[in-house]
């Protein structure tokens, strides 16, 4: 009751911003598409985060208050944490060998599901049932320390990992022409703050071929978006502020790791189909657990038993280990604390 409230006047809160910022004081109904270029930025940004009190309470909850915490001891300082800390997105390349990219897509998908975009293009999701092939690539501990030093704080698993593949049936458009959903993922956006994406590239991908593009350094920004509308960044402000695009290319085998909170985009390349391995992790925001993929996973028999005391405390959102059950506080269910009966 008291969340349906709240949520009633953070909508009214949200429709009000949007009507004196951006049509009254601004008097500019495509920001992101048009002058944003002109405004101040940084003020601009922190005026969204003023509003987006949701977003305070996930930094404070997490106690992530920086993307560049201050680590405590030197073993953390790392020189490839320095470098995912200034650009956003790092590269390990020869993370896996050819073979296992090959043993990973000679399994057979446990769940499919399918995305349609306008252009008719299909973004297709493919869970695997885990294996010791995929649980060593999943759970290798040089993503998970990476990303404990980035964040500095402890990390999860948040999504199952699947094979993501598209064949663009035509190419990126400039953002000023692209309908934000007319293709998936293909205009300048964020997604989930405190959130990490893995992919591993299952070809080889060059500049010519279909790829994700980050922008550097964008990672530091505070990219809060009110609604769709102010979300998707436009081209004429990455060009005025001399944005660095990396792309995110390299040999069959590449682990790409990449701040969700930085701005990025599908860089489509008509008929040029992309296929990579992905899953995500977080620092315990937005963790997807679900059942149906906690059967599918294990349908091979893969004992999670056999797993690190580690590697089972990063699984422990996807895959709960509950002892004494969950119980129901009238709203939600609660974990129950062990020495309550
Ligand atoms: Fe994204």
């Amino acid at each position: 009751m008291i969340r349906t409230i709240l949520s009633f006047f953070k909508k009214i809160l949200i429709r009000s911003v949007h009507f004196v910022y951006f049509d009254i004081i601004l008097s500019n109904r495509d920001l992101y598409y048009g002058n944003y270029y002109q405004n101040n930025g940084k003020i601009h940004r922190w005026f969204k985060f003023l509003f987006r009190w949701d977003r305070w309470v996930i930094y404070f909850k997490f106690k992530v208050f920086s993307r560049h915490p201050i680590l405590k001891t030197d073993k953390l300082k790392s020189r490839i944490v320095e470098k995912f800390k200034s650009d956003g997105v790092i590269f390990i390349e020869n993370f896996v060998s050819n073979k296992e990219c090959d043993e990973l897509l000679s399994l057979e998908s446990c769940k499919k599901t399918q995305h349609k975009s306008i252009d008719g293009s299909i973004t297709q999701y493919e869970y695997l049932p885990l294996n010791k092939n995929l649980a060593n690539i999943w759970l290798d501990s040089r993503i998970s320390t990476i990303v404990t030093h980035y964040f500095g704080t402890k990390v999860f698993g948040a999504t199952y990992p699947h094979i993501l593949s598209i064949n663009p049936l035509s190419s990126s458009l400039p953002s000023r022409k692209c309908d934000a959903h007319s293709q998936i993922n293909a205009s300048w956006h964020y997604d989930n703050p405190l959130y990490v994406g893995c992919f591993l590239l299952l070809h080889d991908v060059g500049k010519d071929d279909s790829h994700m593009q980050v922008l550097k350094g964008t990672n530091d920004f505070l990219n809060i978006n009110l609604s769709l509308r102010d979300r998707y960044l436009s081209d004429e402000y990455i060009d005025k502020n001399n944005l660095e695009k990396i792309d995110c290319i390299g040999d069959k085998g590449t682990l790409v790791i990449f701040d969700a909170t930085s701005f990025h985009r599908l860089k489509n390349i008509k008929n040029s189909p992309r296929r990579v391995l992905k899953f995500e992790i977080s620092c315990g925001n937005d963790l997807n657990m679900n059942y149906k993929d906690i059967s599918n996973s294990l349908s091979l028999g893969f004992d999670l038993e056999s797993l690190e005391k580690e590697k089972k405390d990063f699984l422990s959102g996807l895959y709960p280990d509950v002892h004494r059950g969950f119980a129901f506080n009238g709203e939600e269910f609660k974990k129950m604390n062990k020495n309550i009966y």
